[in-house]
């Protein structure tokens, strides 16, 4: 697969993106909720981390019915994060630092706090009735489909002022647009110009294959492979997503809005969504004129830690994707388990940092995974998640959502040591904090900035091409990835126990980084040795 970099590469193709989740990043006004100053507050750490840009998830407005997805103003900042002028000062710190801000951007539903939904809500003949939408109940008074909402219950709540249901596939304070209505299309185009005037990058479009829905709003078929121990109120996950999810109509949106942001120079359009990889890949547009980066959530989403598989999912995806279309790869997001947790443990994560770091394609990592943040289990009193809060404690995010370990302070540093942060922090937060680690020359941390240090020295590992190596053993993922004179192979052992990987190509290779560390220098022969849960890049 070849290496791509005939011309320059754009900055979202050599960039490592970094998530920020603004209610847990850092505390600067003593309320226990992160904030835009905290970001600022931060960046230097971010510089030194080595990342290029960073994706805030929402700071607008909002009731918070689901944490900052519920959009009450798409142009503005909630007085809980800050306010428009922190956010520009943001903007000119970041910039100026050299990072890229890239902000969500929520055009599938706003909250039913939106002036628009109280306008629509108001009466049938309302001006902004279609902006939403709105069917009467069906026959026998009942929703007007089978549609399910992924929070619980049914998608449709029932408006007994005007005796119509409007959609919701998330709780119902998140009624959906009409984007088949242009009136609704130009105003959301127009918030996109708002923030990119403003200096933002780039946009992080949530659930974007969800924006269209089926014209006739046919109920969807049931999912036969449905799990049988499903909580009863679960209806989506009991059903195909056939006439909610990624209906053809949706790509002329998707190109109408990368003609708006290509109205600005250099902007870059990430598209949240997910769906088989045929269907996924159309998002690129057919010759580039779509999504810079549609989100590949494929060695995340229902992966284990298995050599083969990862293997197999890299491949898939570079067999799948035209010549003018980039990678991406993510090991972790605000609504999935943390990584240290999902894939066995901290030695893993460090194969998987490296793994993540070393692909052909734009990584984005999640905050706290540099220094391997674990799951939080949460008492269920202090579950907040709608997620949760619906289908089972079990089920809930925020887990993943807790605050940045920063030191061993009472709080961490996240917030002063008298307040209670919103969400618990870590056990282990004393000892796993970013302070702990920056000192510690072997620690996760450290493994994270060497391995950035080195991406972005290394041309190789930007704009190379990717190629598996077919005589690592099965639970081992080993590639080159090889550009002009320079021929780099990455090897990484997933299993607890020493493997071996001999090639020709590997006589006068030297090892330049390990997860453990701990060795640089030459190969002893055409044989490299690898510890258990040992990656290395070694250079030919
Ligand atoms: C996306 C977000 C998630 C949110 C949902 C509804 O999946 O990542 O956090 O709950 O959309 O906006």
């Amino acid at each position: 697969m070849s290496s791509v970099s005939k011309s320059t590469p754009h900055w979202w193709q050599r960039a490592v993106v970094y998530q920020v989740y603004p209610r847990s990043f850092q505390d600067t006004t003593g309320n226990g909720v992160g904030d835009l100053e905290g970001v600022i507050r931060r960046l230097d750490y971010l510089v030194a981390l080595g990342v290029d840009a960073i994706w805030i998830s929402p700071f607008y407005p909002s009731p918070m019915a689901d944490f900052g997805y519920d959009v009450a103003d798409y142009c503005d900042v909630d007085p809980l994060f800050g306010d428009l002028a922190t956010f520009d000062r943001l903007i000119d710190t970041a910039h100026h630092l050299h990072l890229k801000v890239i902000i969500d951007w929520v055009p599938n539903h706003t909250s039913d706090q939106h002036p628009w939904f109280i306008e629509s809500r108001a009466g049938r003949d309302n001006p902004r009735r279609d902006w939403y939408i709105w069917r009467p109940p069906a026959a026998d008074g009942g929703t007007p489909n089978n549609w399910g909402s992924f929070f619980g219950g049914p998608a449709w709540t029932y408006d007994p002022r005007t005796r119509e249901y409007y959609l919701h596939q998330f709780v119902k304070e998140q009624p959906e647009l009409n984007w088949r209505n242009p009136e609704v299309r130009a105003a959301m185009m127009d918030t996109l110009r708002f923030w990119m005037r403003r200096g933002v990058d780039g946009f992080r479009m949530d659930v974007i294959h969800l924006i269209i829905k089926d014209a006739a709003l046919r109920d969807n078929p049931p999912d036969p492979n449905a799990p049988a121990d499903l909580p009863a109120n679960d209806l989506h996950q009991r059903q195909l997503h056939t006439y909610t999810e990624d209906q053809d109509e949706v790509q002329e949106v998707i190109r109408e809005i990368r003609s708006v942001l290509d109205e600005f120079p250099d902007r870059c359009g990430i598209g949240e969504l997910w769906g088989p990889l045929d269907r996924w890949v159309r998002y690129y547009g057919e010759h580039g004129e779509g999504l810079h980066l549609p989100f590949n959530f494929r060695l995340m989403d229902g992966m284990v830690w298995d050599a083969r598989q990862m293997r197999a999912s890299v491949d898939a995806l570079e067999a799948a994707l035209p010549p003018f279309a980039w990678p991406n790869y993510v090991l972790g997001n605000h609504d999935r388990m943390r990584l240290v947790t999902r894939f066995g443990g901290h030695a893993q994560a460090r194969v998987a940092a490296m793994m993540l770091l070393t692909l052909r394609g734009t990584p984005t990592l999640y905050y706290g995974d540099e220094i391997g943040m674990a799951d939080v289990p949460i008492p269920p009193d202090r579950v907040q998640d709608p997620q949760g809060l619906n289908l089972g404690v079990e089920r809930t995010r925020d887990g993943c959502r807790t605050p940045m370990q920063w030191d061993g302070s009472p709080n961490s540093g996240f917030c002063p040591p008298s307040v209670e942060p919103w969400l618990p922090l870590a056990t282990d937060h004393r000892e796993r904090n970013v302070a702990t680690q920056a000192e510690d020359p072997t620690s996760l941390l450290t493994l994270y900035r060497r391995l950035l240090a080195l991406r972005r020295a290394t041309p190789a590992l930007v704009g190379g091409g990717y190629r598996p190596v077919d005589e690592a053993p099965n639970d081992c993922f080993a590639y080159w990835r090889n550009h002009n004179e320079q021929r780099l192979l990455v090897a990484l052992n997933f299993s607890d126990a020493p493997r071996e990987i001999a090639s020709p190509g590997l006589a006068a290779a030297r090892v330049i980084l390990s997860t453990y560390l701990d060795r640089e220098g030459p190969l002893s022969g055409a044989v490299l040795a690898l510890r258990p849960n040992e990656g290395v890049i070694v250079a030919v």
